[in-house]
């Protein structure tokens, strides 16, 4: 009889569970969470660390959504996201709305550029209104939560994954990071136009070795402290709601395994309270990296590191329960990571609401997201060349153009790496908006040369190079494809795939000006062609409004801005090269390039010098550097004391003239260098930037202010400290400081 009782008790219980509202005893999320918590049972609280995808409502993803046995989704289609809510919240036992999360990385259906080529605009206000737009157009679909920002540093234009990042510098990238995750989540996530931001990948997945995606990297603590965490640790601050293991081990061990980066400093060192997502299969393959010998034991390692969520490895799903049963998984471990996943829906607001309005107008590709569009595709390219001021050029004294190449008119191309939404019928391209351009003016001539970039049939050469003949310019569209770059898009060369060096060269012989445009997802090692046109713009794949923004740029309508966030290499033997280098004990002073040795000389003769014989010291293009129709001269730099102590703020002014004929935005950069020090220091690393409009013959006053943070490094305690002494700042046009001015400040 008790057991019968004791039945109806239990049945009684369960009924008065199903669709009933979570008791709120007060309305702090940790309280809700907790309240919630105590309802859930080990089967629930697993369910909500599994992700999988939501593409298709099949019947197995139905039982298990409404069983309770899954917490989001990634890649669900707009029309499923209130039938895959309506099963979580109202059949599910405890009605917990899923989070629908998908790779919003660089818009949404407006296309911005490229990470990389957003990086370019050194410009975060931009960068975080493109941020905000992708936002409010992804959440009109129901997706609350995008992998993006990446904001791994790479020095490694092999890896395929460099279009994606924000380039090579940890200051650039952290202050450009934080503004993608101010634009994505704004000030308050319950808004349902904010999307939560996810810092990846944690970390050194840019010193994948080799260039080669998913490899290991080995890296020192310096490296890892001061170049590859800081940027995570700027949006950690800034309130990025997740994060994002790497695929890669870090000295030896897989990112979703790495207690060191995410108990010990993620959680420990920086206190940060979010929620962790892993890679697609990165639990699972910890296995596979040689770390454990089991699956279970995969799950293990990764739910007691702090991974909350699992995407697509099934392994917690699997395991999770018998592990916790066997005493290989804590209570806590689970609780935490549940905890974790719940506050995050609570902060989305989506146990109010998490449904999507579908009766909303569309508000992909107004007019307001495609003139930001525009502006971030402007201010993104970089003026690498601009012999004898050949740009801007002046439609009303042409007669003809050539239009060129196979990026002329590539709508999906231009669009790049990782956009599963874009649409590239709603790409305009260089083509379409030059002829808008000229149509009351000089003819087009217009041949691809080639139909793509890694075209080798030349066939068509000799008509792009008739097309030239009869133009008074050459319009040269290069580049790469949109596939040659992202995720597992690794190039061991960088020059210009197919035939595309041969269609350059041919159209170059002709002698007719040429401007050559690139239109790529890194940079290319491409010095003899750059070397064979007259000007250079190097847009990289600047998304849907590509062809109008450079068309402005062609002709003088906007005036180029944009500066490289990362160092072109003269050759890939060069890689990795970027400004952030150290004096090794030979400076390369004196040296003897390979043509220039005589035959047989002398073992000494060349004098013992860090350099490549083939290649100088040099790269081909510095972090930094961009060229305007303008000039710009730096002088007058001033300090506010040259002495200081470390509880004071250095400013730091200088004087930029606009000695040119258009007003324009210069980028100024600000640089230290620690020329003595318990650890050596790089020759410079960027510590503020600042663009100002200045019109022509005028002049502006930069300001900086510096505090003893910028003067600080890890030492060899592990400790970041400043350590007195003198220290030289730089304020210039790029990292290549001559070009600007200095001045010493000494740390007392
Ligand atoms: C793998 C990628 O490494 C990651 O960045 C992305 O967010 C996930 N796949 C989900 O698509």
């Amino acid at each position: 009889m008790k057991k019968l009782v004791g039945f109806i008790v239990l049945v009684l219980w369960c009924v008065s569970c199903v669709q009933q509202p979570v008791t709120t005893p007060t309305n702090s999320i940790d309280a809700k969470v907790t309240a919630l918590m105590e309802q859930m049972t080990w089967e629930e609280k697993i369910g909500q660390l599994h992700q999988v995808e939501g593409g298709q409502l099949t019947p197995q993803l139905y039982s298990e959504i409404a069983e309770g046995h899954v917490g989001s989704l990634l890649n669900c289609p707009k029309h499923l996201v209130n039938d895959v809510q309506r099963i979580a919240m109202q059949q599910s036992r405890l009605g917990i709305p899923l989070l629908i999360a998908r790779d919003v990385i660089h818009g949404f259906k407006t296309i911005f550029p490229i990470p990389l080529g957003q990086a370019a605009t050194f410009n975060p206000i931009l960068v975080e209104k493109g941020a905000e737009i992708a936002a409010t157009e992804a959440s009109s679909e129901g997706i609350r939560l995008t992998f993006a920002p990446m904001i791994d540093i790479t020095r490694d234009p092999r890896w395929g994954r460099i279009a994606e990042s924000l380039g090579e510098d940890p200051y650039l990238t952290s202050v450009l990071g934080v503004a993608m995750v101010n634009g994505f989540q704004g000030n308050d996530l319950t808004q349902p136009n904010k999307v939560a931001a996810c810092a990846k990948h944690f970390a050194a997945y840019g010193f994948s070795e080799g260039g080669r995606d998913y490899n290991i990297a080995d890296v020192s603590e310096y490296q890892l402290r001061e170049v590859i965490l800081p940027p995570f640790k700027s949006v950690a601050d800034a309130g990025v709601a997740s994060f994002m293991p790497s695929f890669n081990e870090i000295n030896g061990v897989p990112a979703s395994a790495n207690a060191y980066l995410f108990k010990q400093i993620l959680r420990g060192e920086w206190g940060w309270k979010g929620t962790v997502i892993s890679d697609y299969f990165s639990i699972k393959q910890i296995k596979t990296q040689g770390f454990c010998e089991t699956e279970a034991q995969t799950a293990a390692l990764a739910i007691e590191t702090g991974i909350d969520v699992d995407m697509m490895s099934y392994v917690y799903h699997q395991y999770l329960d018998s592990l916790l049963m066997d005493g290989s998984v804590s209570e806590k471990a689970i609780n935490d990571a549940v905890r974790n996943v719940l506050t995050l829906k609570y902060k989305l607001g989506l146990f109010d609401n998490p449904y999507v309005d579908t009766l909303a107008q569309p508000i992909h590709y107004d007019v307001s997201h495609l003139a930001v569009a525009k502006q971030a595709a402007i201010e993104g390219a970089v003026l690498l060349k601009n012999e004898h001021n050949l740009l801007p050029l002046s439609a009303s004294q042409l007669n003809s153009v050539a239009i060129i190449g196979p990026m002329a008119d590539a709508p999906a191309e231009q669009i790049g790496t990782w956009c599963f939404d874009a649409e590239p019928s709603r790409s305009i391209t260089p083509l379409m908006a030059i002829t808008k351009e000229l149509q009351d003016g000089p003819i087009i001539h217009y041949v691809p040369g080639l139909n793509y970039s890694r075209d080798v049939n030349t066939n068509q050469i000799e008509r792009a190079v008739s097309a030239a003949k009869k133009s008074d310019v050459v319009l040269l569209f290069v580049g790469e494809e949109a596939i040659l770059s992202g995720e597992a898009k690794c190039r061991a060369r960088l020059d210009l795939p197919g035939a595309q060096a041969q269609l350059v060269n041919a159209v170059a012989a002709t002698g007719k000006p040429v401007v050559m445009v690139v239109m790529a997802g890194r940079p290319l090692c491409i010095g003899n062609e750059i070397a064979n046109a007259n000007a250079v713009l190097y847009t990289f794949h600047g998304g849907t409004m590509a062809g109008p923004a450079i068309s402005d740029l062609l002709f003088g309508k906007s005036i180029p801005s944009g500066k490289l966030p990362v160092t072109i290499p003269q050759a890939e033997g060069q890689i990795p090269i970027y400004y952030y280098q150290k004096e090794t004990g030979r400076p390369p002073h004196h040296f003897t390039l390979i043509d220039d040795i005589p035959v047989g000389a002398k073992q000494t003769s060349l004098g013992f010098c860090t350099y490549w014989l083939d290649a100088g010291i040099e790269p081909l293009y510095p972090f930094g550097f961009g060229l305007s129709y303008t000039q710009f001269t730096y002088s007058d730099i001033q300090v506010s004391q040259q002495n200081f102590s470390a509880t004071d703020t250095l400013t730091v002014t200088c004087t930029i003239t606009n000695t040119g004929k258009y007003n324009a935005y210069e980028v100024a950069q600000l640089y230290v260098h620690d020329p003595v020090a318990s650890l050596t220091r790089p020759l410079k690393q960027l510590k503020g930037f600042q663009k100002v409009f200045i019109k022509a013959g005028e002049q502006e006053k930069v300001s900086f202010k510096l505090t003893n943070n910028d003067f600080a490094f890890w030492n060899n305690q592990n400790q970041f400290v400043a350590e007195p002494g003198a220290f030289t700042l730089y304020v210039a046009p790029s990292s290549d400081v001559a070009k600007g001015c200095s001045v010493s400040v000494v740390l007392e």
